[in-house]
């Protein structure tokens, strides 16, 4: 596994993310909408892809961005995306194949959620595929503070604890 894992970060050119695994982006639309009155006062591509390869031993840590964003699963270990919504309602949910397993192949986190995400299989890895629109911008990326989240979300500590080492 962990050779298949250095093969794609080798081939498909992916770099460290700050949120934890490592990314390329593929796709930035030449289109860019301008919404001067809402979240994108600066304009956005209309949308953007990165591939996406998280390791069992990585994680996903704690983070939101203001669009929503579109998962897809390629190859590798189904993943848990662990999301907590502005309310505070936690809701699990898992990428992959095994449809007899509740997983499913494609996965929508709604904007503004925080989210992080671990590897299900241990020794393994996942490649998936993310896509946002409006398109992904750093300036729209917010790693979570652990603190302010456990003030805010404190029914919610172990899950906060994990996300954010
Ligand atoms: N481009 C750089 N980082 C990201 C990310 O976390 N998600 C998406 N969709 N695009 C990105």
């Amino acid at each position: 596994m962990q050779s298949r894992k250095k093969e794609l970060i080798k081939k498909l050119k992916l770099e460290p993310h700050p949120e934890g695994g490592y990314f390329a982006e593929v796709y930035r639309s030449d289109g860019v909408i301008n919404n001067e009155t809402g979240d994108f006062p600066d304009g956005r591509n209309f949308s953007t892809s990165i591939y996406y390869l998280l390791g069992s031993d990585d994680i996903s840590k704690l983070h939101r961005i203001k669009s929503d964003e579109l998962w897809h699963h390629y190859e590798g270990s189904s993943i848990t995306i662990h999301i907590i919504h502005p309310g505070g309602k936690y809701e699990k949910q898992r990428l992959g194949k095994d449809l007899e397993d509740e997983q499913f192949p494609q996965q929508t986190v709604p904007a503004g959620t925080w989210f992080g995400v671990t590897v299900d299989d241990p020794d393994s890895y996942v490649l998936c595929g993310c896509t946002v629109a409006p398109g992904f911008d750093f300036q729209d990326f917010e790693m979570a503070d652990k603190q302010t989240m456990l003030d805010a979300y404190p029914q919610h500590q172990k899950i906060i604890n994990s996300l954010i080492p």
